[in-house]
């Protein structure tokens, strides 16, 4: 029997992770640690409560004596490293947050799962989840291939890419069994309105401004939150250890055609007359620092592993404007309080 560690397992692609491995193999014990930040919500896994093989622990992956006794009382074989700070706006504004979630966190999670596999490491994996993002800016041309250089260029993925070296010092120092996976862009259901497109499916429903930053040229390559779920189930059970993968859509699409599209398909959807949503798009100051081009060549993990996309983006993007639309409660309650003070720091001045 397995006894699976999921960090962030509250969050938008943990708890995609957490349903699948619940569901997918019920002879694990899978244990779901979340600090329960504005990111984390229990809403998100509240269909795998019942699920004996699930377990929900709440604390903080930078708490090493916390850390320290959760592995001593549950003697976990694998971990699955997904807590983080993920918005590149907020790490703009807050850098030693990113500092402190996801470089200190991440080595005190590896410090903990060391102390505890004292010795014994054979049958023992941490996989730690990253982002292309480490790999910095494509021009017009070429993708990120597993060897490309690291070349992060916001807070948020120089505090990834920090966290990939450490992940890769340990196993080299330490012997850790390590797995690293880089994915591109995702989006679905239960992701947090910060991000592009569900801010933008928010704020289309409700009328209100859609902001585009820049001139909307910046490119990602969109990936649908369930597949990179399957693809980390991949990488874990076939992937080779010590070795890294790069997970993306083949799916490159530039910010002012992915909102337009979603303007098209929400008026329908919402009865209005084509072309009503597009004249909520508004172009707004530019990030700081923004990374021009993302776009992720996952020839590896399908040759080696044989994992593909299993939809295309237009369907998936019907079944997450779906979800938003019928998950009207679970939206309200995001959107108020804290993410409201945000919303207007980040966006109203
Ligand atoms: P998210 O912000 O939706 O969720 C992060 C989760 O981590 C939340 O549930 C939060 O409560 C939890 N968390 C934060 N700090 C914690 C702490 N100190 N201790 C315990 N839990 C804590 O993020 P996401 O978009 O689901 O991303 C998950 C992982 O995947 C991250 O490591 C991110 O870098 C990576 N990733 C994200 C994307 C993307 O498009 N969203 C793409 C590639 C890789
Ligand atoms: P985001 O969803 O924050 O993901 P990331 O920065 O990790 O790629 O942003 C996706 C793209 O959309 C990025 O180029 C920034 C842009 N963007 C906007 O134009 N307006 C917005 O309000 C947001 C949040 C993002």
């Amino acid at each position: 029997m397995r006894k699976i560690l999921i960090t962030g397992g509250a969050g938008f692609i943990g708890s995609h992770v957490v349903r699948l491995f619940t569901n997918k193999y019920p002879d694990y014990q899978i244990f779901n640690l979340d600090k329960l930040t504005y990111a984390g919500n229990l809403e998100n896994v509240r269909d795998l409560e019942e699920a004996e093989n699930y377990h929900f622990v709440k604390g903080d992956i930078t708490d090493a004596a916390f850390l320290k006794e959760l592995f001593s009382k549950h003697q976990f074989d694998s971990v699955i490293h997904l807590a983080a700070e993920s918005h590149v706006d907020r790490s703009i504004s807050e850098p030693l947050a990113f500092v402190t979630t996801n470089v200190v966190g991440t080595v005190s999670l590896m410090n903990a799962a060391m102390e505890s596999w004292a010795g014994n490491m054979g049958g023992k994996l941490f996989h730690h989840i990253s982002t292309d993002e480490v790999f910095g800016s494509l021009g017009e041309e070429d993708f990120f291939l597993e060897t490309t250089a690291y070349d992060p260029q916001s807070p948020y993925s120089a505090s990834k890419a920090s966290s990939d070296h450490f992940v890769r010092a340990y196993a080299n120092t330490y012997k850790l069994p390590v797995l690293v996976s880089n994915c591109s862009n995702n989006y679905g259901p239960n992701q947090f309105p910060e991000k592009l497109l569900p801010l933008c499916i928010n704020n289309i429903k409700h009328n209100k401004p859609l902001p585009i930053y820049g001139k909307g040229e910046n490119v990602r390559d969109w990936l649908y939150v369930v597949d990179h779920a399957r693809a980390i189930d991949y990488i874990f059970h076939k992937g080779k250890v010590g070795d890294t993968y790069n997970i993306g859509g083949f799916n490159e699409w530039k910010n002012i055609d992915v909102v337009k599209l979603l303007c098209d398909i929400m008026d329908r959807k919402l009865g209005r007359s084509e072309g009503t949503s597009q004249k909520l798009i508004t172009y707004v100051t530019d990030r700081a620092g923004h990374d021009l081009r993302y776009a992720i060549d996952a020839s590896k993990i399908q040759k080696e592993l044989g994992w593909e996309p299993s939809l295309q983006f237009e369907a998936g993007l019907e079944l997450t404007i779906d979800w938003y639309l019928e998950n009207v409660e679970w939206l309200e309650n995001v959107t108020s309080g804290a993410y409201a003070q945000y919303y207007s720091k980040q966006y109203d001045s």
